[in-house]
C-alpha cells in the first residue's frame, strides 16, 4: 500500500535513542512494567498519544513570538478568537486550557443528579466529568461497531433507533446528546454527516442540548468528504455544518488543533456563554486567555487553519492506513477499517494463550517496548477493569511526527513478537491506587519469566 509523501520537508530535529533489549528490559522492571513511568528519552517510537505531541509548522513558531502575554484582551487572544470563529462558525467563544476543563465546566452548567447524558461512546474524561456531577452516562454505539473486525463505514455512529427507544423510557432524566468525533473509545472510528444530522435532530426535537466533543473533527470530516460527500464540497465547509449543528461544542485543540496543549467551548447562545464564562473564570483563568499563554493561543490559531488543508488530511489518515494495512497483512488482528489518529490492536485475539485477567494488552504493550522500545497504551481490563469489552492496545499517531520508515519498524517488531507469540506471557497487578489505575499501578509477572 502506498499513500501520499509527507507534505512538509523536517527542518528541525529531536533524535531518539536506540537502546539495548537488555537496557530495555531493565527499564521495564524499574517502571514496574507500567509504560507511563518509562521516561520518554527511553523510547523509540512513542505512539502512547496523538495528544499534544504534534510537530509545529515554522508558522507556528514564527507567530508564536508573536504571543502577547498581556493578562487581558491580549492582541493574540483577538487571533485566537478570530480563528476559532473562523473554524467553527460559532459567536461565543470561551477558551480553556484543554478538553477536560471544557467538560468540567460544561457539566456543571448542564447536568445535575441523575440526569442522562447519551452519546456515540462518551470518552474518559467526558463520563468522568459527568459522572462527578452525579449524571448517568448511556453509550449508544450501532450495532455495526460491536463486531470489531468488520470493516463497515461509520463506525462511528449513533444508534438512533435505540437512542429513541431510550429517550422515551428517560424523559425527565433525559439532557444530553453528545458525539464525540471521531470516536476514540471505539477505535478512532468516524460518524456520518447523516447520522450527525439525525442525531441533532432528535436532540432538536426532544429538548435535548446537543453537543459535539470535536477533538477530531477534521479527521472525521475528511471521512465525510471522502466516503458520503465523493470528495465533493470542501472539507472547511464540512466542519463548520457540523458545528452549526451544536447548540454548543468543545475541542481539545491537542489535536486537530495541531497545538501542544489549550482548547476551547462554543456556543450561539449568548445566555449560555455568559453562565459557561463565569465558571471559565473560576477554573480557568480570564475570559481572554482561559489557562492558555499568548504564545499558545497564537499557536492554535494557526493550527486551525493549518488542519483543514486536503493535503495534510489526506497524508495523515494515508498514514494510519499504511499502518493498518501493513499489520494486517501479517496477521495482527485489527479494528477494521482504519479511522482516525490510531491503529487499535485486538490483544485479546492476538494473544489468546493469556486470559483477561492477566492483561494481554498489557502483554502486548510490554512485548512491544521490549523488543523495540516502541510505546503504545492498553485499552481494555487494565485501564477499565470490569466496563472492558474487549482487550485492546492502541497505536495513537502522533501529527506530522512519524515517517513510513518509523512505521515499518513497527510491522518489523510486530513480526519479530509474532514469530514464537505463546511464549509472552500475562501480568498480575502489585499495586493499584484507588482510581484510574493505569496510570500510576505497578505489575508483576505470572511467571519469573516474561519470555
Ligand atoms: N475527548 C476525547 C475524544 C479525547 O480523546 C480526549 C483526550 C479528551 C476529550 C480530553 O481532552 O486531554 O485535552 O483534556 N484524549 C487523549 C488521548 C488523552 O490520548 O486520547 P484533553
Amino acid at each position: 500500500m502506498s499513500y501520499p509523501f509527507e507534505p512538509y520537508k523536517i527542518k528541525v530535529l529531536d533524535s531518539i535513542k536506540i537502546l539495548s533489549e537488555s537496557d530495555r528490559v531493565q527499564i521495564l522492571k524499574s517502571a514496574a512494567y507500567n509504560l507511563f513511568k518509562v521516561p520518554s528519552e527511553k523510547i523509540t517510537v512513542d505512539l502512547l498519544t496523538d495528544s499534544g505531541t504534534s510537530a509545529l509548522s515554522q508558522e507556528q513558531l514564527a507567530q508564536m513570538m508573536l504571543g502577547d502575554e498581556s493578562y487581558a484582551s491580549a492582541k493574540s487572544w483577538e487571533r485566537f478568537e478570530t480563528a476559532v470563529k473562523n473554524f467553527t462558525g460559532k459567536k461565543e467563544v470561551i477558551p480553556v486550557h484543554q478538553g477536560r476543563a471544557a467538560e468540567k465546566i460544561i457539566a456543571e452548567i448542564l447536568l445535575e443528579k441523575n440526569d442522562i447524558a447519551f452519546s456515540n461512546s462518551f470518552f474518559d474524561t467526558t463520563r468522568a466529568n459527568f459522572e462527578h456531577r452525579g449524571a448517568v452516562c448511556l453509550d449508544v454505539p450501532t450495532e455495526k461497531s460491536a463486531d470489531l473486525l468488520r470493516p463497515k463505514l461509520f463506525k462511528g455512529d449513533v444508534d438512533t433507533k435505540k437512542l429513541k427507544k431510550l429517550l422515551s423510557r428517560y424523559k425527565k432524566r433525559a439532557k444530553i446528546i453528545l458525539m464525540t468525533l471521531t470516536n476514540n473509545t471505539g477505535g478512532g472510528q468516524p460518524a456520518s454527516l447523516k447520522n450527525i444530522n439525525s442525531a441533532a435532530a432528535i436532540a432538536s426535537k426532544t429538548n435535548l442540548t446537543f453537543i459535539i466533543d470535536a477533538c477530531r473533527i477534521a479527521e472525521n470530516a475528511y471521512f465525510i468528504w471522502l466516503h458520503e460527500q465523493k470528495k465533493k464540497g470542501n472539507i472547511k465547509q464540512i466542519i463548520r455544518n457540523l458545528f452549526a449543528l451544536t447548540d454548543i461544542a468543545y475541542m481539545s485543540a491537542k489535536k486537530d488543533g495541531l497545538a501542544n496543549s489549550g482548547g476551547f467551548i462554543v456556543t450561539n447562545d449568548k445566555i449560555l456563554a455568559a453562565k459557561l464564562r463565569e465558571l471559565a473564570v473560576l477554573y480557568e483563568g480570564f475570559i481572554t486567555y482561559g489557562g492558555m499563554a499568548g504564545r499558545e493561543m497564537e499557536t492554535i490559531a494557526r493550527g486551525l487553519e493549518e488542519v483543514v488543508s486536503p493535503a495534510y488530511l489526506e497524508h495523515r489518515i494515508g498514514q494510519i492506513a499504511y499502518l493498518h494495512t501493513e499489520l494486517a497483512k501479517i496477521g495482527v488482528p485489527l479494528i477494521h477499517p482504519p479511522g482516525g489518529h490510531a491503529v487499535y490492536v485486538d490483544a485479546g485475539k492476538f494473544f489468546s494463550h493469556i486470559p483477561r485477567n492477566e492483561f494481554p494488552g498489557q502483554a502486548l504493550v510490554v512485548a512491544l517496548y521490549r523488543e523495540g522500545g516502541i510505546r503504545s497504551v492498553e485499552i481494555g481490563s487494565l485501564m477499565l477493569d470490569k466496563a472492558s469489552k474487549s482487550e485492546l492496545v492502541r497505536l495513537a499517531i502522533p501529527r506530522r511526527t512519524c515517517t513510513q520508515s518509523h512505521f515499518d519498524y513497527v510491522v518489523e517488531i510486530f513480526k519479530k513478537i509474532l514469530v514464537n507469540k505463546k511464549q509472552y506471557k500475562g501480568f498480575k497487578i502489585a499495586w493499584q491506587p484507588s482510581t484510574l489505575r493505569h496510570f500510576t499501578c505497578k505489575l508483576k509477572l505470572t511467571e519469573k519469566k516474561f519470555r
